[in-house]
C-alpha cells in the first residue's frame, strides 16, 4: 500500500528548518507537522546575547526557548511573560549568573515540562517556585545550593513524576516538611554534594536500578538512577 505509507509520512514527518520572523539576535526554527504543514512548533534560540534580551517576544507556537549564556542574574515573572509563554514546554536558563528566583518566577509557564537552571549561582530555592507548572525534568546541577526541601518538587493535583538533578551543589541537608504534599520524584541526583547524613526520602517513590546494589548510592557519586524497576 504505497499510498498509505506516503500518506503517513506526509502526516507525521516534521518538516524541519524553515525559519521564521524572529526577534533580532535570536534564531527561530520551525518544525511543521501534519497534512500541508497544518501544525507547527517553533524552537527559539536567544542564547549568548546579553541580559537586555529579557523579556523577549516569542512566536505563539514556541515550545522550546533557549536563554542560556546571557549573563542574567535574577529572573522574575515579568521576564517570562507574554504571548507564547503560556504554552512553552521547555526553557533553558543554563550558564547564566542567576542567584535569585522568586516564588512567582515560573508561575505563568503553566505547561512547562522541562527546566534547565544548571550552571548558575543559586544558593536557595523559594518554596512554591515550581508548584504552578507540570515539570517533569528540572536540572539544578552546578549551582551553590546549600540545602533542599524536597516538597518544592511536589506538583499540585497531577502528581506527575519528576526527575531532579541536584548534582554538584553544596547541599549538606535534604529535608522534608511533614504534612505537606509528597513529591513524586522519579530520580534524584545528589552526586557531588556535601551530605552529612542520609536524606529522609521516605515515601518518595524513587526508582532504583536493580544492580549492582538495590539501594540508592550516597557515596562519592551518589545517585538514585531513573530506570523503572518496581512499577512496570
Ligand atoms: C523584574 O525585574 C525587572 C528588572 O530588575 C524589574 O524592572 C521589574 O519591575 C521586575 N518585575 C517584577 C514583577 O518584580
Ligand atoms: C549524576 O550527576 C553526575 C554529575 O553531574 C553525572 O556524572 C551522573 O551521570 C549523574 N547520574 C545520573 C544517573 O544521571
Amino acid at each position: 500500500m504505497p499510498f498509505l505509507i506516503w500518506f503517513n509520512l506526509l502526516l507525521l514527518s516534521p518538516n524541519v528548518g524553515a525559519s521564521k520572523t524572529c526577534f533580532p539576535g535570536c534564531h527561530c526554527e520551525v518544525e511543521s507537522f501534519g497534512l500541508f504543514d497544518s501544525f507547527s512548533l517553533t524552537k527559539v534560540d536567544c542564547s549568548g546575547i546579553g541580559p537586555h534580551i529579557v523579556p523577549v517576544p516569542i512566536p505563539l507556537d514556541t515550545t522550546y526557548l533557549d536563554l542560556s549564556s546571557n549573563n542574567l542574574d535574577s529572573i522574575n515573572e515579568s521576564m517570562l511573560t507574554g504571548p507564547g509563554y503560556t504554552t512553552l514546554v521547555s526553557l533553558d536558563l543554563s550558564y547564566n549568573k542567576i542567584s535569585r528566583i522568586f516564588p512567582s518566577t515560573f508561575s505563568r509557564l503553566r505547561y512547562l515540562e522541562s527546566l534547565d537552571l544548571s550552571h548558575n549561582s543559586l544558593v536557595a530555592l523559594p518554596d512554591e517556585c515550581f508548584s504552578g507548572s507540570l515539570l517533569g525534568d528540572v536540572d539544578l546541577s552546578n549551582n551553590f545550593i546549600l540545602d533542599i526541601t524536597t516538597n518544592i518538587f511536589a506538583s499540585k493535583g497531577q502528581g506527575k513524576p519528576i526527575n531532579v538533578d541536584l548534582s554538584n551543589n553544596l547541599i549538606s541537608l535534604v529535608s522534608r516538611h511533614q504534612g505537606k504534599a509528597i513529591p513524586n520524584i522519579q530520580s534524584l541526583n545528589l552526586s557531588g554534594n556535601r551530605l552529612k547524613k542520609i536524606p529522609d526520602l521516605q515515601g518518595i517513590p524513587l526508582r532504583f536500578r536493580p544492580t549492582p546494589s538495590k539501594t540508592c548510592q550516597l557515596s562519592k557519586r551518589s545517585i538514585c538512577p531513573t530506570t523503572p524497576t518496581s512499577n512496570p
